[in-house]
């Protein structure tokens, strides 16, 4: 006997929930540094381009295949495609607990900072000083993996809620709070004395700085911050009743995600160049150059503490978005509760997470191919697994499944859609063409 599938209980709902999945670390923590590091506004008028092509088709794409089957990834590519193609969706569940086994890591880490900033723990403004600080403490062996712990926990104890008491819930406090932090901090940033070089920065796009790396990285950013390719859009489109506007949806959660995205870096940029600190410093940006700025403002600590805590929400409600659909698998599949399957995956990635933590400390040295395990985890996610579940996607939709899914994008012909030829094709071609290149360049220059 089938359970009644659960709806999101709002379009609100949904929005706030599809967003906080598309909101995430990669929005905060990853988007500014690379435009940091790739000429500022020329990376984000690439990335802004790839989205609007390929991110938002692939989004509909894997969101009318989710609200058709009213299925997890396995059960909805199984019941348009067969047994093959459940393997895409298997693909899809299993690429979930790779990320999540470095994504809580991180996460842990926005939770440490947040408590070191509110108890005043970095009071210097001297990089190298916080760059220390940052190494020792992702370096230890147990206070990291007690901050991922925790974070598992609580990302565990939403999706245990359920679908709308649980997910739809959480995203409804969670999100708006998000925007409204996300603001105070924009505003605080863009005011601070000296913050006009990175203003210029952001908004006099270097183009000599662009190379097919650039549009590559730009192109990998997008899929990573939409969470397209391992079924999330599948997984949370399944939830949505008929009779939904997928296209507008789509449309604003894509604006929300790269609204906030862009924000971020203005949240970012502009502070770091105010105290004359380097904006390309990469993956340390974030936890090693931020609190050197705030340590030369007033309220620092609090801003601090807020941008943590920002971070943080935004990290939770996507890891929620990747544990759901092996909750879903295994609850539409296999019949096992959701209590049960929550506490049984979040189990297994937390056991990943063990190595993926330790990569920064007792395991540095235990490289395969000169990656860690934290590196082959990320690696093997954002290059190789999720851009091969978006093609399977392109693919599917494109040649297989073309003409149902047009029917389904247009509510059965009562929406007007003049793109929809352009729609299609992009997933038949210029997806499958983006994906390839992209997969081809990081492989090889790996
Ligand atoms: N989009 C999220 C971010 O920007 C991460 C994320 C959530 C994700 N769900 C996903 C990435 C699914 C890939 C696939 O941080």
């Amino acid at each position: 006997m089938l359970a009644a599938r659960e709806h999101w209980g709002s379009r609100f709902g949904f929005i706030m929930a599809t967003a906080g999945s598309a909101i995430g670390l990669g929005n905060i923590w990853r988007f500014p540094y690379m435009a940091g590091e790739n000429g500022g506004s020329a990376f984000i008028l690439i990335y802004l381009a790839v989205v609007v092509t390929f991110g938002i088709s692939l989004v509909m794409a894997e969101m009318v295949l989710g609200r058709v089957t009213q299925r997890n990834p396995v059960g909805a590519f199984r019941a348009l495609g067969g047994r093959g193609w459940a393997l895409a969706g298997g693909l899809g569940v299993l690429t979930g607990f790779v990320i999540l086994s470095f994504y809580v890591v991180v996460a842990g880490w926005t939770l440490a900072y947040m408590v070191f900033m509110a108890g005043n723990q970095l009071p210097t403004a001297d990089p190298a000083v916080l760059g220390g600080h940052f190494s020792g403490f992702v370096g230890r062996t147990f206070s990291p993996l007690f901050a991922a712990t925790i974070f598992m926990g609580l990302t565990a104890w939403i999706v245990a809620g359920g679908v709308g008491k649980g997910i739809e819930r959480a995203s409804k406090v969670l999100m708006p709070l998000l925007f409204v932090l996300l603001l105070v901090l924009v505003a605080r940033s863009v005011t601070l004395p000296g913050a006009d070089p990175g203003l210029a920065f952001l908004l006099t796009p270097d183009f000599s700085r662009v190379t097919i790396d650039t549009i590559i990285s730009a192109t990998a950013q997008a899929f990573f911050s939409l969470s397209i390719g391992m079924g999330v859009m599948i997984t949370y489109g399944s939830y949505l009743p008929r009779n939904v506007n997928i296209p507008r949806s789509t449309l604003i959660i894509v604006l929300l995600d790269v609204g906030v995205a862009v924000l971020a870096a203005l949240m970012v940029l502009p502070a770091v160049f105010a105290v004359g600190l380097d904006p390309s410093a990469g993956p340390g940006l974030t936890f090693i150059t931020l609190p050197a700025v705030f340590a030369s403002m007033p309220f620092g600590n609090l801003f601090g503490t807020l941008f943590f805590a920002l971070l943080a929400i935004a990290a939770l409600t996507s890891a929620v978005s990747i544990l759901e659909p092996m909750i879903a698998w295994a609850v539409d599949e296999h019949g096992i509760g959701r209590g049960a399957a929550t506490l049984a995956a979040s189990l297994v990635c937390l056991l990943l997470a063990i190595p993926a933590s330790l990569s920064f400390g007792p395991l540095s040295d235990a490289t395969l191919a000169g990656k860690t395990f934290f590196d082959w985890m990320d690696f093997l996610a954002n290059n190789v697994m999720l851009p091969l579940g978006g093609l399977l996607v392109a693919s599917f939709v494109g040649w297989r499944w073309a003409k149902p899914a047009c029917t389904h994008l247009t509510n059965d012909g009562t929406l007007r859609l003049p793109w929809l030829t352009a729609w299609i094709w992009l997933l038949r071609v210029g997806a499958p063409v983006a994906i390839v290149a992209l997969v081809w360049q990081a492989v090889s220059t790996s």
